[in-house]
C-alpha cells in the first residue's frame, strides 16, 4: 500500500490496526465456505463510529472501495474482495461496547461488532433475552446479522434480524452518520431506512450500532427429537404442533438422515439420541413464558404418535439433554466443512409444497447427477430448507458441477414459487441466480436505491449487485 495512504489510515485508528501484512489476513481473508480467498489492500480495525466515518470519508476521497466485514461467518461471500489489491476492508470487531439498556422498555443498544452470543449474555444480565440464534453465533457479529438479515433457529416464533432490530446507526458512502438509533415500536414518519440497511449487505453503508427488540426469559423449555416417515408427515406434525402449543412453538427443524450420519462420522464426538431408525428426524422446541403443571410437548407428542404422524420420540430430560439435541442440528455445517466439498443452498417456499418440492427436486437432481449425495435439513416451520450437496466419493466434484446443481435446484425453486435465499443472502454466490430469478423491475429498483446512495460506488462492489 501507498505509503502516505497507510499513514492516514493508521492517523486514524492507530498503527497497529492498520494490518497489511498478508501472513496476518487469515481470520478475515479465509472464507467459510472455501469457496473466496480475499487479498485486500489492507485490513483496518476501527473503534469508534468516528473512526469508521473518517476512514469512510478518506475512501470515498480516493475511490477506495471498501468492505465491512463482522464474524466472516457468511456463506455467499459477502465479505469477501473481488479484485486482488484493490478494495480495504474494515473489521469491525473492535466495536463491541454495550452502549446503552433499557429493560422497561424492552431494549438494549449495542455497537456492530458485539458477537450474538456477546449479545445474549448482555441482555440476559438486564434479566431479558435476545432470540437470534444459529451455530456461528460465537463468532458472527450482530452488525453481520443485521446487513444479511440473518434468520437461525427461532424465526418461527421470533422473526428474522428484521423483526429483531427497532434503529440502526449507519456511516453512509460519503462519511455522514445517519443516527437511527430509536427505541420506537412504532414510528411511521415515511420511507423506512431500517428496512432498507438491514439485508444490504453492506452495498447502501456500515452499520456501526444497533437497537435490538428484547423479550421476557423463557422460564419453560421443551425439547424433543422425533423420528419419521417422510416430510409430509412432518408437515402434518407442524400443524399439530401449531394448533397444540400456539405462540411457544419457537423451533421446528426437519432434518434427513444423510447429514445426521455425517456428524456421526465426521465428529464422532457429537452424541446423537438414539431413536427407531428412519430417514427423516424433527427437532421441536417449544419455549414457555410460564411454567405449566403438565408438559404441552407430552400431550402433542401423544397425539402426533395416535394419529400416525411420528415413529418414535425423545424428550429432553434435562437441559443438558436438549443441548445434546441441538448440538447434533448445530454441528451440521460443521461436519460439512470437515468432510469438505460441500454446496449450500438456503431455499424458501410455501410450506405447504415442501413435500412435493422435495420429491420432485431429489429425483431430477438424481437423475442429472446419480453420484450426488442431497443433504437436506432446515428450518421447516419457516418454509426454509438448507438442501445441500455432497460428494461422497470424490469431494471436489461437486464443485465442479455446482453451477449446473444450482441451475437445477433454482429452477425449481422458482417453480414452486420459492426464493433462491430465505436467509444467507445474496453476496457474489446467488448473483447470477438472482438476477436470473428476480423480477427485472425489482433489481432495477435496487439498482436506482443504490445509485442514489452510493454514486461512486465504493460500499461492497459486486455484491446483491452487479458492477
Ligand atoms: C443453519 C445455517 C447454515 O441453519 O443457516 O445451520
Ligand atoms: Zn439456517
Amino acid at each position: 500500500m501507498d505509503s502516505s495512504l497507510k499513514t492516514q489510515f493508521q492517523e486514524i485508528v492507530g498503527a497497529s490496526n492498520v494490518i497489511d501484512d498478508p501472513t496476518l489476513y487469515g481470520p478475515y481473508t479465509d472464507d467459510f465456505t472455501d469457496h473466496y480467498k480475499s487479498v485486500p489492500l489492507a485490513v483496518i480495525r476501527p473503534a469508534s463510529t468516528e473512526e469508521v466515518s473518517r476512514l469512510v470519508k478518506l475512501c470515498a476521497e480516493k475511490a477506495i472501495p471498501i468492505i465491512a466485514q463482522g464474524g466472516n461467518t457468511n456463506l455467499t461471500g459477502s465479505a469477501s474482495t473481488t479484485e486482488p489489491g484493490k478494495e480495504i476492508l474494515i473489521s469491525m470487531t473492535r466495536m463491541k461496547k454495550l452502549l446503552s439498556a433499557d429493560p422497561a422498555s424492552d431494549t438494549m443498544t449495542v455497537q456492530a461488532g458485539m458477537t450474538l452470543e456477546e449479545v445474549h449474555e448482555k441482555a440476559e444480565s438486564i434479566n431479558r433475552f435476545f432470540p437470534l440464534s444459529f451455530a456461528a453465533e460465537g463468532n458472527a457479529t450482530i452488525g453481520g446479522c443485521c446487513a444479511c438479515n440473518a434468520g437461525g433457529v427461532a424465526v418461527l416464533r421470533y422473526g428474522t434480524t428484521r423483526e429483531l432490530v427497532l434503529g440502526l446507526e449507519v456511516v453512509l458512502p460519503d462519511g455522514r452518520i445517519f443516527n437511527g438509533l430509536r427505541r420506537l415500536r412504532k414510528d411511521n414518519t415515511g420511507y423506512d431506512f431500517k428496512d432498507l440497511f438491514i439485508g444490504s449487505e453492506g452495498t447502501l453503508g456500515i452499520i456501526t450500532a444497533v437497537v435490538l427488540k428484547l423479550y421476557p426469559i423463557p422460564q419453560q423449555k421443551e425439547t424433543a427429537f422425533v423420528s419419521l416417515d417422510n416430510p409430509k408427515k412432518a408437515n402434518e406434525l407442524l400443524n399439530r404442533a401449531k394448533l397444540i402449543a400456539g405462540s411457544s412453538l419457537s423451533a421446528f427443524e426437519l432434518i434427513s438422515e444423510l447429514p445426521i450420519g455425517r456428524v456421526a462420522k465426521y465428529l464422532p464426538d457429537v452424541e446423537v439420541p438414539k431413536l427407531t431408525a428412519s430417514p427423516w428426524k424433527v427437532l421441536i422446541e417449544l419455549s414457555l413464558e410460564h411454567p405449566t403443571k403438565d408438559s404441552v410437548l407430552e400431550k402433542l407428542l401423544e397425539s402426533a404418535f395416535e394419529n400416525d404422524e411420528i415413529l418414535d420420540a425423545v424428550i429432553a430430560q434435562s437441559v443438558g439433554d436438549a443441548k445434546t439435541f441441538w448440538h447434533v442440528r448445530e454441528s451440521i455445517p460443521l461436519a460439512d466443512r470437515t468432510a469438505g466439498g460441500s454446496i449450500h443452498s438456503d431455499i424458501s417456499l410455501p410450506i405447504s409444497s415442501i413435500p412435493q418440492f422435495i420429491e420432485e427436486t431429489s429425483a431430477k437432481l438424481k437423475e442429472a447427477f446419480p453420484w450426488l449425495g442431497l443433504s437436506i435439513y432446515g428450518h421447516l416451520g419457516d418454509g426454509n430448507l438448507h438442501f445441500n450437496f455432497v460428494s461422497p466419493q470424490d469431494p471436489k466434484l461437486t464443485y465442479q458441477f455446482e453451477n449446473q446443481i444450482r441451475d437445477i435446484l433454482y429452477g425449481e425453486v422458482n417453480k414452486f414459487e420459492g426464493s433462491i435465499s430465505a436467509e444467507h443472502g445474496i453476496g457474489m454466490l446467488k448473483l447470477e441466480h438472482n438476477y436470473q430469478f428476480k423480477e427485472p423491475l425489482e433489481i432495477e429498483l435496487m439498482r436506482k436505491i443504490k445509485q442514489a446512495i452510493d454514486p461512486k460506488s465504493i460500499m461492497n462492489p459486486g455484491k446483491l449487485l452487479k458492477q
